[in-house]
């Protein structure tokens, strides 16, 4: 049986290589091939790190943050608009460690507090996490595997099917491939994931769907990463500014020329350069309209998850008595500003007996079981500049645990506190069970343990009382964390902050719940598909 089914997957597998090499030898343009981005060249926007360059202008909108989400929506809206995009980090290009394929997981023990593509972070849980300070935010440290929402998602999200399904196209032609072949670990994976049941096979494919798959990556077939901020060229990139290594500090607002009664409205940023210990701050404005009968500009919050509820509250938007202890002057009492904060309890077995010298390999292939509650994925990750570990590590897609973010202190630059009580509900610690038994099954497996040899880890299956200790002592993460800024409750469904005007968040911070698959797919569409929903918008008013 078990080796039947093996069978039937080389035989799929040699098929799909052979199809795909006739496919892309049939294309005579490298623009035609859906899937391939190789070879394909990207225009860049202007970038500059100096401040004067940008200091005093205005714009028709300010993005704050070149991450997932801000470098797709900062390129569909240069279509009709001037836009300045502030990154606190550096280009990604010319960064080995970013670009390629084998350098993998490098940028993560590569880590310094200020200046770093990579910032750690350790929640108040004590568990050790990261985000990327660089243009295309996370999209340029993490690990690269690319899947769609579910259906059930976009549902519940009440977007328009053909919309999204334009919006990821539109990304996937510019930063996703199909994995060529699989590196020898990742078909080790999966035939450990079949062995262990996680059935039905579906193959390759980007959509959402139970079983075992193989799915998209933004490392091309060469190797080299493709970051959201490959997106930034997809609109018109001369209508682009990006200023580099600029910490935004907060956003001010129109006091004076609003009537009283109105709602406050964003005039412009403030922003420090990001290694500048002075704290010199510097403006940039947004764009008044010449045509009063037109919408003024938007300044939209894209810093992700934790600095998107950071620069509200540093702006003067978030529950006023936490604001009130920093002498912070309260422009709106938004109490939920910081609030649902969550990250997916992972459980992750190293499967190798030590640390050793490898090249680091990425996921391709994941389980997704347990009626979608349950992602297994599995990576050879640096543990330091020069030796690996193997891990198969799986995650709570929808955890029940819910957390909170603070101010530490008025720094932007600094991490601010955040916990996420992970498994703190018991039917999380139930699940972290399955998930840890479900990891077992996969590290157990002939497959792993035939090709790792003597170089296997002794493993033991645990009970279900060890289980629990196990994931009480070693709940880690799969870096998904999302919330703060969640939709009706700081953001309506359009994504404007409530209360304000001229002021928008779009990114994982809004997400009252984890697509389920890992997230970049659909932050990377969110933007395009609201930023297309702006343009819209503005040219039927
Ligand atoms: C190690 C790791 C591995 C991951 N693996 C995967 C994976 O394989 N697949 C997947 O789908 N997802 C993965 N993820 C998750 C995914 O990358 C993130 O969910 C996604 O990038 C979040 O998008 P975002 O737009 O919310 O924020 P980000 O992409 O983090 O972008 C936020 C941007 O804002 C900038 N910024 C922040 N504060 C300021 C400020 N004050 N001023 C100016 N700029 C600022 C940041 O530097 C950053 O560029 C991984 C994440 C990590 C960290
Ligand atoms: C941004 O800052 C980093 C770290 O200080 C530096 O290495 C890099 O050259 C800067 N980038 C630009 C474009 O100035
Ligand atoms: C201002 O915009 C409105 C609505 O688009 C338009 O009808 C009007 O002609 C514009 N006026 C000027 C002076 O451009
Ligand atoms: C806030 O202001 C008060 C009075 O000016 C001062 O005593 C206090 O130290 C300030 N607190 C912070 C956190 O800056
Ligand atoms: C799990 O946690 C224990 C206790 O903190 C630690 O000794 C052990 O190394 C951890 N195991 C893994 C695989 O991280």
């Amino acid at each position: 049986m078990k080796k039947l089914q093996q069978t039937r997957i080389r035989i799929w597998f040699l098929i799909h290589c052979i199809l795909s090499i006739l496919y892309l030898s049939a294309s005579a343009s490298p623009t035609t091939s859906p899937l391939c981005n190789n070879g394909l060249k990207v225009e860049h926007p202007y970038m500059t790190s100096d401040v004067t360059e940008v200091e005093g202008k205005s714009f028709n909108y300010i993005i704050i943050g070149g991450g997932a989400c801000g470098c797709p929506l900062a390129a569909t809206l240069s279509e009709k608009f001037s836009v300045l995009v502030i990154e606190r980090g550096d280009s990604p290009y010319g960064h080995p460690t970013i670009l390629e394929r084998n350098k993998f997981g490098y940028p993560l023990v590569e880590t310094n507090k200020y200046t770093s593509v990579a910032q750690e972070f350790v929640s108040l849980d004590g568990v050790l996490n990261y985000r990327g300070r660089v243009l295309g935010g996370s999209t340029a440290i993490n690990s690269g595997f690319y899947s769609r929402a579910s259906d059930a998602f976009n549902k519940k999200m009440g977007w328009d099917e053909k919309m999204v399904k334009q919006a990821y196209e539109w990304v996937e032609s510019k930063v996703v491939s199909a994995p060529e072949t699989l590196s020898p670990w990742q078909s080790v994976v999966l035939d450990g994931l079949l062995e262990a049941g996680v059935l039905p096979f579906n193959g390759y494919t980007l959509e959402h769907v139970q079983g075992t798959k193989l799915s998209g990556t933004i490392f091309d077939v060469l190797g080299k990463r493709h970051t959201a901020a490959d997106l930034l060229g997809g609109g018109n990139p001369k209508n682009i500014v990006v200023l580099l290594n600029a910490t935004v500090s907060k956003v001010f607002f129109h006091h004076d020329e609003d009537k009283a009664g109105d709602k406050p409205s964003a005039k412009g940023v403030k922003f420090i350069k990001s290694d500048d210990d002075t704290k010199k701050s510097h403006k940039v404005y947004l764009k008044k309209q010449e045509n009063s009968s037109l919408p003024r500009g938007e300044v939209i919050l894209t810093a992700g998850a934790l600095s998107s509820p950071q620069i509200l509250m540093l702006s003067g938007i978030g529950p006023s008595k936490h604001l009130q202890t920093f002498n912070i002057s309260v422009l709106a009492d938004l109490k939920s500003v910081g609030n649902r904060m969550q990250d997916n309890p992972a459980i992750s077995l190293l499967v190798d007996s030590k640390p050793k010298s490898r090249t680091p390999d990425t996921p391709q292939v994941t389980g997704i079981t347990e009626n979608f509650k349950v992602i297994l994925e599995s990576i050879i990750v640096p543990v330091s500049k020069d030796l690996t570990r193997v891990s198969i590590a799986g995650k709570l897609a929808f955890p029940a645990s819910t957390g909170t973010l603070e101010l530490k202190n008025k720094d932007p630059r600094e991490n601010p506190l955040v916990k996420f009580n992970y498994l703190s509900k018991d039917e999380d610690m139930e699940y972290c069970v399955k998930i840890h038994q479900l990891v077992e099954g996969v590290s157990m497996s002939e497959a792993v343990s035939v090709y790792l040899g003597r170089e296997r880890s002794r493993l033991e299956k645990l009970g279900k009382e060890e289980s629990k200790e196990y994931c009480k002592k070693n709940v880690s993460t799969f870096y998904h964390y999302h919330g703060g800024c969640t939709i009706g409750e700081v953001v309506d469904k359009d994504y404007n902050v409530y209360g304000i005007k001229g002021l928008r968040v779009m990114d994982g911070s809004t997400l009252v719940e984890s697509p389920g698959t890992n997230p970049m797919g659909t932050l990377m569409m969110l933007g395009r598909y609201q930023g297309l929903k702006i343009v819209q918008g503005r040219s039927s008013s």
